[in-house]
């Protein structure tokens, strides 16, 4: 299988692409730190080369930035070009404010990346997986989309669009005559770069184990998948629960 996985030069994404690629996957690889990516696929390669059995899938890389909606559209169409075509493809670039930046700026950059950048990709990928006659979209929104959160107002907000716009693309999927999926995943807290010193986070699993959790989702062509699973119940209870309690946490 080719999975394209747009944000993966750390984190849940670069865990992910190394998982996806030591499973015999072939992965392309984006993110705007272009010498992370060469280390991820250096690193991959070197693998295949000590262990030639193992069979490691082929890593591609393309530098993108998903703010620049038509740039990181023309990256896309360069990255399929070179792997040839694209089964599966994860969007999971993102940024948070969770370190509370609450300027009109920082939240303008959130909104940006998270909500903007994604749908403007999630879109034409969807056309082209329609084109093409099968594909799967997986969509990195967040247990933070269901409650807002005065941390991080922007980014809950931004991964609420998340998690509705792909509602909307799922039926959109379900009324198409291509073989379409969009699976919508919400991580509760994991040790990433983006949660670095944040404090009073439980419930707390490394980028390795979300990324199996991810890829088992995926493969299961799940609707919706909380990581870890637990989050599930969490996230009734905060759907639900009353104003007058979510307005004093
Ligand atoms: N960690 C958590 O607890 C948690 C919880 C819920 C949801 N999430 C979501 O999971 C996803 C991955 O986050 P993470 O925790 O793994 O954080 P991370 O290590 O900071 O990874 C974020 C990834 O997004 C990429 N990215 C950010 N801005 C970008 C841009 N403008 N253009 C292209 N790529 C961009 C980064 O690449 P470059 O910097 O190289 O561009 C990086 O590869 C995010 O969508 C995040 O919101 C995380």
């Amino acid at each position: 299988m080719n999975y394209a996985i747009l944000g993966a030069t750390s984190g849940i994404g670069e865990a992910l692409a190394r998982l996806l690629a030591r499973q015999g996957h072939n992965v392309g690889i984006t993110g705007r730190r272009t010498d992370r990516l060469q280390k991820i696929q250096e690193d991959l390669s070197q693998d295949r080369d000590s262990s030639p059995d193992y069979g490691i899938g082929d890593v591609y890389i393309q530098t993108m930035d998903v703010t620049q909606t038509e740039k990181a559209w023309d990256a896309m169409l360069a990255l399929e070009a070179a792997m040839g075509h694209i089964d599966v493809c994860v969007l999971n670039a993102g940024i948070s404010n969770y370190q509370g930046s609450h300027t009109a700026e920082v939240e303008a950059k959130v909104i940006q990346t998270n909500a903007v950048g994604f749908a403007s990709l999630f879109q034409r990928m969807f056309d082209r997986f329609e084109q093409q006659g099968w594909g799967h979209l997986v969509g990195i929104s967040s247990v933070a989309g269901l409650i807002g959160y005065y941390d991080s107002a922007a980014y809950c907000a931004s991964k609420a669009f998340v998690s509705n716009y792909m509602q909307g693309y799922r039926q959109r999927a379900r009324r198409s005559k291509a073989l379409l999926y969009v699976t919508d995943v919400r991580p509760g807290y994991i040790a990433t770069p983006m949660t670095e010193g944040k404090r009073n986070m439980f419930w707390v699993v490394s980028a390795e184990d979300a990324a199996k959790h991810l890829y088992n989702a995926i493969r299961k062509k799940k609707a919706r998948a909380y990581i870890p699973p637990r989050w599930m119940f969490a996230g009734w209870i905060l759907r639900y629960a009353p104003a007058w309690l979510t307005d004093r946490l």
